[in-house]
């Protein structure tokens, strides 16, 4: 993750459209070209400078930074305790949409911290937020290009190279399905395989950068913003059969469904029941509530969605946010009211669940360790503070902290709707645990040969 200086220098007049904006500025509901894009992301840094950060994950494939504009009380670095979301737009380039309200997002959070509004303080001052409005910017650069209103439905759809990012990433549906009926990891696929992920030359370079973006930063909770249809859809995304629709559970397919639907309910369109299909022979017979299951509304292998349940802590769910997929400038604003309060509320299913902190004895952090839960078969682990956070739909769980040389811990407990419950574990260590045996040993000898005068 490189610094966004070199970008922020070349900005002479951004700093002039920024000053300009002031404090409160408009969100402008418009497309943003990629210098645009830019400037917008720019402009919210400089009015909202506590709060924000500009970095870029990596470069698409024609050189375009894949900027992310980052939102927390402390810029830069992970709190501990503190969990951390995403939002990626735009990784099918011909889906605007969601680039779009990305951007007035920014925009709008950092409008709403400014005039003190207490529900966005108090999501910005306890989660870092990481916004990226563009992971395919090649390819919307290559769709805008096209003149008049109406798009082709394909067109800047793949990244530079013909790549469709959405079936791009390492397929670890097929190692799970393997380990669900032989047995083996339930998480973190992809341990130690980072080398083979830089080799790998099938790999677009926005999906390489987007994977170590995953392995690097403890994402809790994400979604990817599409269009071409209007639901909110949850894992699994790939079939277990390898046929096209079928319902594919995966083992927390009771939180991902209370996810999906905390995102659909608060868009009038998406939540209701009685809305057309976007196109009269499409096949929504699988959205309910405004949220499909992804292997029943139809298998995709290599999407980003399972990759990041799979291969990291990260719970993702997909967007469908439009019918159409890059529709006239002058709807902007209207899918910016559909959509906003999901967008909000969205980012605040991550203070669901159980949180807390695994510490040994003396209080040392232990990182890595597992996070199992009774019942669903996909364990988490600890960050690098020992902080962790699993989500969780309301009900009565036993928690077990384990590592390996440590004593397992587990512990009853109760999670409401919101916020998480707080549970902290102290582990023993083995050793420890061996020394005192010997203590407790020796000291029964020492007694038993006082008693028996030895
Ligand atoms: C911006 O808003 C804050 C909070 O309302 C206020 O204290 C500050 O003076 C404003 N700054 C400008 C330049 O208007
Ligand atoms: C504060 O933000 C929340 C979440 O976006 C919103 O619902 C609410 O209307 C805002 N309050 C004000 C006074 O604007
Ligand atoms: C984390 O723990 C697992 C198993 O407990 C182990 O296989 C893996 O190598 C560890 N990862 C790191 C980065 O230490
Ligand atoms: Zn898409």
């Amino acid at each position: 993750m490189k610094s966004f200086l070199s970008v922020v220098l070349c900005g002479a007049a951004v700093v002039a459209l920024a000053s300009s904006a002031g404090n409160d500025s408009e969100i402008s509901f418009e497309y943003h070209r990629y210098e645009e894009l830019r400037k917008a992301l720019v402009s919210v840094w400089l009015q909202c400078p506590t709060i924000t950060r500009i970095y870029t994950i990596g470069e698409s494939f024609e050189g375009r930074e894949l900027l992310v504009l980052e939102m927390s009380d402390n810029p830069g670095t992970h709190e501990a305790g503190e969990p951390e979301f995403k939002y990626i737009g735009n990784m099918h380039g011909n889906e605007a949409v969601g680039r779009e309200l990305l951007i007035y997002l920014a925009q709008y959070l950092c409008n709403q911290y400014q005039q003190g509004n207490d529900t966005i303080i108090e999501l910005i001052h306890n989660t870092r937020i990481h916004i990226m409005p563009s992971m395919n910017p090649d390819g919307f650069e290559k769709a805008a290009l096209q003149p008049g209103e109406i798009k082709d439905w394909f067109v800047g759809r793949s990244n530079a190279q013909g790549v469709d990012l959405n079936r791009n990433f390492p397929d670890l549906d097929r190692i799970i399905y393997i380990n669900e009926r032989e047995g083996g990891a339930n998480n973190h696929l992809l341990q130690n395989m980072k080398k083979a992920v830089d080799e790998n030359s099938k790999l677009a370079p926005e999906t390489k950068a987007v994977i170590h973006w995953v392995m690097d930063i403890p994402f809790v909770l994400s979604a990817n913003l599409h269009g071409g249809d209007v639901v909110a859809n949850y894992p699994y995304d790939e079939t277990r059969t390898g046929s096209t629709h079928e319902y594919s559970a995966s083992p927390d397919d009771v939180m991902f469904k209370s996810l999906a639907k905390a995102y659909s309910m608060y868009n009038p369109v998406m939540s209701d029941p009685h809305r057309q299909p976007c196109r009269k022979h499409d096949d929504d017979s699988s959205f309910k509530d405004g949220i499909t299951n992804g292997g029943a509304w139809y298998s995709v292998p290599g999407g980003m969605q399972d990759f990041n349940y799979l291969s990291s802590n990260c719970f993702e769910i997909t967007l469908e946010l439009s019918c159409d997929k890059f529709p006239n400038e002058d709807t902007l604003k209207t899918y910016w009211d559909q959509n906003r309060n999901s967008l909000v509320n969205y980012i605040e299913q991550v203070h669901r669940g159980v949180k807390g902190f695994v510490r040994d004895l003396q209080g040392n952090p232990v990182s890595n360790a597992t996070i199992s839960v009774e019942g669903i078969g996909h364990d988490i682990t600890t960050a690098k503070d020992g902080d962790y956070w699993r989500l969780l739909a309301p009900g009565n769980y036993k928690v077990a902290a384990s590592s390996p040389g440590y004593l397992t811990v587990i512990k009853k407990v109760a999670v409401a709707y919101s916020p998480a419950t707080r549970v902290d574990f102290e582990l023993e260590s083995l050793l420890e645990r061996k020394e005192e045996e010997r203590e407790e040993l020796m000291d029964w000898w020492r007694m038993m040969s006082e008693t028996l005068n030895f």
